[in-house]
C-alpha cells in the first residue's frame, strides 16, 4: 500500500525539536505574566463569518487562503488563520468587559493558511501573541510594542527592525484612499489583474507589493501620514514619542499596511536578518474597528501575533540553543534473569523519588545495555547482576565524571538525588 505522508505544508515536531518548542513557551508565559497578560484559548475552528467580517472579504487570507468547509449539517466552519477576530468574539461572547474596563490577553495556538509553503511560510504554523482590549491611549499601543520587543530580547535575538506606520482612522483614511486609487490608476496604465482588483478593492494593499516595476510608483505614491487628521496624528505623534523615550529603535515606514483590514491608526512588524524572504518575526497593531464588525459594540484594541517557527529559526540560525537535549536521568543496566526481575519495581521506586529512569526492553546483551545508556544521554548507568544482587547494592556510574562506585540499596535515591546537584 502506498505510504501516507502529511499534508504539503505541514510539520512533524520530532522530540528532538520538542525542548526548544518547550522552552520557547515557557518563555513566553513567563514574559507574558511579567507583563500581567493571561491566556485566552479559544476552538480551533470558527463561524467563517468570524473571519470574514473581522479580517475583511478582499485580504489574501479570507479571499484564497482559508480552509473553509461544511459540516454535515451545511454550517460554513473555517479552521483559524489568525487569533484577533476569535479573541474579540469570545471577549464580547463572555462579555468579559462587564469585569473590568481594560483586559491584556495572550495566547499560543495553531493556525492553518493555504498559503504557498516555503521556508517561514507553512500551512499549519504557530503563534503567540497579546490583544489589549478596552484602551483607546497610545501608551497601550507602546506597552504592545514594548511587550513584543522585550520576549524576541529576553530570548537572545539580534539584529532585529522594528518599523512602524499610522493606517489611521476612517476619517482620514477615506479620503486618502480616493486619492490613492487615482494616483495608482494614473500611474500604473496596464496593471496585472491582481494588482487592478486590489486598486479598486483595496489600493492601500498595493503599497506593501514586492514587485519590483511597481516600487518607483510606490515610492512616490502620496503617503498616508501625510494626510493624518489632526486626533490620528497625534496619536501616531505620541507613540513615536513614547517609543523614543523608552529608548527603543525604530524606523518609519510608510509603505507598511499589514495584510488585514481591522487595522487602525498604529501598525507595526519587526523582522529578523536571520530569515530569508519571510522575514517579520511579529506582526501587529491597533484595531479600534473590530468589536463592531463582530458585535455592536466599540471596544479600542491594540495587539501582536509572532510566528513560532519563524523564531525557531531565526534562534537556530543565530546559534541561540534554549534548552538542552532531553535525557533521563538513569538508565538501569541488568544481568540475568534474577536482576531483569528487580528492574521494574526498581524503576518505580526511583520514578518515585523524582529521578527519571528508563531501562532496556529488548532484552538485549550487556554490552547493547551499555550502548543504550550511553545513547541515552543518562547521567548514571546503574549495574545490577548476580554479585550485587546478593549483596544488595549497585554499582553506579556516573556517566559524566566516568568515575564508578558501590551504593547499597537502601542509600541509593538519596545517594543519586544528592550527586545529580553536582
Ligand atoms: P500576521 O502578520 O498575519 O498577523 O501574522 C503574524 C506573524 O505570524 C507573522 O509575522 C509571521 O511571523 C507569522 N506567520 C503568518 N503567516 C505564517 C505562515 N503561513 N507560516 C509561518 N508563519 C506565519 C496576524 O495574524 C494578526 N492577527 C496579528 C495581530 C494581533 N494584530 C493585532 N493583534
Amino acid at each position: 500500500m502506498k505510504q501516507l505522508k502529511r499534508i504539503k505544508g505541514t510539520q512533524d515536531i520530532l522530540p528532538e525539536k520538542s525542548p526548544q518548542w518547550q522552552a520557547l513557551e515557557r518563555h513566553i508565559r513567563r514574559e507574558m505574566a511579567l507583563f500581567n497578560f493571561r491566556e485566552i484559548r479559544t476552538p480551533v475552528f470558527e463561524m467563517t463569518e468570524v473571519f470574514a467580517r473581522g479580517i475583511g472579504q478582499f485580504t489574501d487570507i479570507v479571499s484564497k487562503e482559508m480552509y473553509t468547509f461544511q459540516d454535515r449539517s451545511r454550517k460554513s466552519l473555517t479552521l483559524k488563520p489568525e487569533m484577533t477576530a476569535p479573541v474579540m468574539r469570545a471577549f464580547i461572547e463572555n462579555t468579559l468587559y462587564a469585569r473590568t474596563p481594560v483586559h491584556k490577553l495572550y495566547y499560543l495556538a495553531p493556525l492553518f493558511r493555504q498559503e504557498n509553503p516555503q521556508a517561514g511560510r507553512l500551512r499549519q504554523f504557530h503563534q503567540y501573541g497579546a490583544e489589549f482590549i478596552g484602551s483607546p491611549a497610545p501608551e497601550a499601543d507602546v506597552e504592545t510594542i514594548l511587550l513584543a520587543l522585550h520576549i524576541f530580547e529576553g530570548l537572545g535575538l539580534k539584529n532585529m527592525e522594528l518599523r512602524i506606520n499610522s493606517v489611521g482612522d476612517p476619517e482620514s483614511r477615506e479620503p486618502y484612499k480616493a486619492l490613492l486609487r487615482d494616483y495608482l490608476s494614473q500611474n500604473i496604465p496596464d496593471p496585472e489583474p491582481v494588482v487592478a482588483e486590489r486598486i479598486a478593492n483595496n489600493p492601500l494593499r498595493v503599497l506593501d507589493s514586492k514587485d519590483e516595476n511597481l516600487q518607483e510608483v510606490i515610492q512616490q505614491a502620496p503617503k498616508l501620514i501625510d494626510h493624518l487628521k489632526e486626533s490620528a496624528a497625534a496619536h501616531y505623534h505620541s507613540v513615536k514619542a513614547q517609543l523614543s523615550k523608552a529608548g527603543v529603535g525604530f524606523r518609519e515606514d510608510p509603505t507598511l499596511v499589514r495584510g488585514l483590514d481591522y487595522y487602525t491608526h498604529t501598525v507595526f512588524e519587526v523582522t529578523s536578518d536571520a530569515l530569508g524572504a519571510q522575514n517579520a518575526l511579529c506582526g501587529g497593531g491597533r484595531y479600534d474597528l473590530l468589536a463592531r464588525e463582530l458585535g455592536d459594540k466599540d471596544f479600542p484594541a491594540v495587539g501582536f501575533a509572532a510566528g513560532m517557527e519563524r523564531i525557531l529559526m531565526a534562534l537556530e540560525a543565530q546559534g541561540i540553543q534554549l534548552a538542552e537535549p532531553e535525557a533521563p536521568d538513569i538508565f538501569m543496566i541488568t544481568m540475568g534473569q534474577a536482576a531483569r526481575e528487580e528492574m521494574t519495581p526498581w524503576l518505580a521506586r526511583l520514578r518515585r523519588a523524582g529521578l527519571s529512569a528508563d531501562a532496556d526492553f529488548l532484552g538485549r546483551s550487556v554490552k547493547a545495555q551499555f550502548r543504550e545508556a550511553n545513547r541515552s544521554g543518562a547521567r548514571f548507568s546503574l549495574i545490577l547482576g548476580e554479585d550485587e544482587l546478593e549483596q544488595k547494592f549497585f554499582s553506579v556510574k556516573d556517566m559524566k565524571n566516568s568515575t564508578q562506585e558501590n551504593v547499597p540499596f537502601g542509600e541509593l535515591t538519596g545517594y543519586l538525588l544528592q550527586k545529580r546537584k553536582d
